[in-house]
């Protein structure tokens, strides 16, 4: 009895919130309808138009007049404009001098922190922890919107196995699931549980779709793909966007099947909204309408039209909504209904985010005083930002350091703090931040010293050198090279150890900023030889943003960090990290390449029919001069601990459609100090209607042990974990033989088979 009541009354509950929600949209409905039946098509068309203001530089082209605009009610939102102060000024400007009063919508790229600056998203990936990163997305959020910005320009979630693309930085690695997983946590951390709410913004997923697969790795470039590649390996993160309700999407600047995204109706309205459902409004990315003159579309009234027939509701900074779409419409190219249900959606957007019930909601100058950098969100960036460094290698156990004797640090990365922080982090206040050299000496206070000397500029090529330091990152040292040397080198040999602080400056991944050669730059290797003559031991801890080949490295220097970019407050945490205090326990997201040729080189790869997972053999799948397998494979991390996997049991070796199997697995910390481990579960569909990945990721659990500590770690397998996208794109499970896989890594993992009837 008590348990059907229990039932009624949840059903009851149930049954309230649908009803509320259902009143909550009548009540929208009604606020919009009756708002724009009094708006002109000029007003209307307005509200399509997004063009950037302020000192933020993203794009190359600028908008005039932005004023004028407003007060015409030609202006939906702006963005990249930071500070409260800035941004009362031009919202007082909507309000109080275009006719309607529509507020306008304040937008910035907040991709991994706003002032509190988290870990790059690729290295965020790393750690694997969800909540880590939820809570990441959750202090953005409170700090923007403490700032006044209510739509952020994130999360990026495009999959990506081309780490020549400098843009792997931005996304989270290459892998599907766990790439959804992330932006479901993100789009969490923004949008919390109600838009409208002070201190959450709404999110944009982007950029849709597929922009991660540019061919050679060069920005902006074509991508071409199956449509069972883009359901199966490439949609899923933009899918989970939608299903954990993100406000926004973002068009990507490539085209798909030959036809760019942003013009691309079957994208954006039959696969986004019709398949998927989603409801929120979409918009460009900057000048991606009148990119597609380029693209050889038309002129910039026939891409406009073409970009609002396919779905697209708001245009950042091309100016082609507004400059053509009344013409359209006189010409018959558009409709007023295409019209209209622009505008609608986005209406809605600053409905929910509560700007109509009050426009100066999130320009509170007192909340900016006070929640921003603060005490608690940088310990939590700080903390997060140790999980995201992945321990390659420690042969000889050089790691982690004691605070005593001489410590030499050395490398272009060592004293800077404009570096810091990593690409896309245009809210940064880097002044603030600490360089490696200044944390590292409040780690060992007096009971270490730690000598320093550059060593070597980022590279020989000073052109080069620029195009990567650009937005006040520059770091050139007009010294010769032999005088930078010696003197590192002289340094070092006063001290016990090395610690070398070196790969890429900040700018050198992000946007437009494609390499063909993934190697650590000719004049930090050159460096890093003279070091290992001295034969004292060296650490190297290796800034990037995306995969670096090191084969030397690997080969000649026992001990490597890969530190990404990991924000505000990366060079304390390197230090907790490199002293001890915190094990590392980053896991890699992209596979680290041997050779650049080897480039696209993914964990999730079909079988070819001639496999060869060893080196050479004739008439099989392989290369002459480099083995098939990777330097570091997919998933991998070391700790200062050690893990003992434990078997691998299966409930069962057999189940139904309707039916669970759960795979368990006991990991012991054997080490001597405290660790996390991700322990993760892999599928393989043996046979299939198509061909079926060697291995894929299907869950994963990231534990914290204590030595000698124990932990029966259990993933339920059930069918909708079997589930593909077949030849005529049916997302089915097919009967057969599957084989599990649990390990540390992608490689190293335990077998067993079940079989789905
Ligand atoms: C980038 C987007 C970004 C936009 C606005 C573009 O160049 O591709 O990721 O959100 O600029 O700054």
């Amino acid at each position: 009895m008590t348990r059907i009541k229990t039932i009624l009354f949840t059903l009851a509950l149930a049954l309230g919130a649908l009803t509320a929600q259902a009143a909550d949209r009548a009540t929208m409905d009604q606020f919009i309808d009756n708002l724009m039946a009094k708006m002109t098509l000029q007003e209307k068309i307005g509200q399509l138009n997004l063009p950037v203001t302020g000192d933020i530089i993203t794009g190359s082209t600028v908008s005039g007049d932005v004023v004028g605009k407003i007060k015409a009610g030609q202006v939906g939102g702006l963005f990249n404009m930071k500070g409260v102060q800035s941004i009362r000024a031009l919202q007082e400007v909507a309000v109080k001098q275009s006719r309607l009063g529509i507020p306008l919508i304040f937008g910035m790229d907040v991709i991994h922190g706003y002032e509190t600056v988290f870990p790059i998203p690729l290295a965020l990936s790393m750690s694997w922890d969800m909540d880590g990163i939820r809570n990441s997305a959750h202090i953005a959020a409170l700090e923007a919107t403490a700032d006044g910005i209510c739509w952020t320009f994130s999360p990026m979630v495009d999959i990506c196995r081309e780490p020549r693309w400098g843009r792997m930085s931005e996304g989270n690695g290459e892998d599907p699931f766990l790439g959804s997983a992330i932006c479901r946590a993100m789009i969490e951390g923004y949008q919390g549980a109600d838009l409208a709410d002070k201190a959450t913004m709404m999110a944009c997923v982007k950029h849709f779709a597929l922009y991660g697969a540019p061919e050679a790795g060069r920005d902006y470039n074509t991508v071409d793909m199956s449509r069972v590649r883009m359901f199966n390996e490439y949609f899923p993160p933009y899918k989970a966007g939608v299903e954990a309700g993100a406000g926004s999407y973002m068009t990507s600047f490539n085209v798909i099947d030959y036809i760019p995204a942003t013009g691309n109706r079957w994208l954006m309205t039959e696969v986004l909204r019709d398949r998927w459902g989603f409801d929120g409004f979409v918009v460009t990315d900057y000048t991606a309408i009148s990119e597609m003159i380029n693209h050889g579309m038309g002129d910039l009234q026939t891409v406009s039209a073409l970009a609002l027939k396919a779905g697209t509701d708001m245009d950042m900074v091309a100016d082609g909504f507004l400059g053509t779409l009344e013409k359209s419409l006189n010409e018959g190219k558009v409709t007023m209904e295409d019209i209209d249900k622009a505008c609608r959606r986005i209406l809605e957007a600053k409905y929910k985010l509560g700007l109509f019930e009050d426009p100066y909601r999130y320009l509170d100058a007192k909340r900016a005083k006070k929640e921003i950098y603060t005490d608690e969100h940088r310990a939590a960036a700080r903390q997060l930002a140790t999980e995201t460094f992945v321990l390659l290698q420690n042969k000889e156990g050089v790691l982690p350091l004691k605070r005593t004797g001489k410590i030499a640090l050395v490398g272009p990365l060592a004293n800077t703090r404009a570096n810091m922080p990593g690409t896309w982090s245009v809210a940064a206040a880097s002044d603030r931040y600490s360089t490696l050299l200044e944390a590292m000496r409040r780690a060992v206070g007096d009971k270490a010293e730690v000598m320093y000397a550059k060593g070597c500029n980022v590279c020989y090529d000073a052109e080069l050198e620029k195009n990567s330091t650009m937005f006040g990152r520059e770091m050139r040292d007009g010294r010769p090279v032999d005088v930078m040397r010696d003197e590192a080198v002289r340094i070092a040999r006063e001290c016990d150890v090395i610690v070398a602080a070196m790969g890429e400056p900040s700018e050198m991944s992000g946007e437009s900023s494609s390499r063909s050669d993934l190697s650590i730059l000719d004049a930090q290797k050159d460096l890093l030889e003279a070091l290992k003559a001295t034969g004292i031991p060296i650490v190297l801890l290796n800034f990037s943003g995306r995969a670096t080949v090191m084969d030397w490295e690997v080969e000649n220097i026992p001990t490597i960090l890969n530190v990404w970019f990991g924000g505000s407050e990366a060079a304390d945490a390197i230090c907790d990290v490199v002293f001890g205090d915190v094990a590392p326990s980053g896991k890699l997201t992209v596979t680290m390449p041997r050779s650049v040729g080897q480039v696209p080189i993914y964990y999730n790869h079909l079988n070819t029919g001639r496999p060869n997972p060893q080196w050479f053999s004739k008439f099989t799948s392989n290369y002459l001069d480099v083995p098939n397998d990777p330097l570091f494979p997919f998933g991998y991390g070391l700790s200062y601990t050690t893990f003992q996997y434990g078997p691998l049991t299966l409930s069962s070796d057999a189940m139904t459609a309707s039916g669970t199997i759960n795979a368990s697995v006991t990991v012991t910390n054997t080490g001597s100090v405290e660790g996390a481990e991700v322990v993760q579960l892999y599928i393989r569909d043996m046979v299939g209607s198509i061909a079926r990945p060697v291995q894929e990721l299907k869950g994963f659990e990231r534990i914290n042990l204590k030595p000698g500590e124990s932990r029966n770690v259990t993933f339920a397998i059930n069918a909708e974990l079997l589930k593909f996208y077949n030849a005529n794109l049916d997302y089915v499970c097919e009967p057969g033989d599957f084989e599990v896989m649990i390990g540390p890594d992608s490689r190293n993992v335990q077998r067993k088979t079940f079989t789905l009837r």
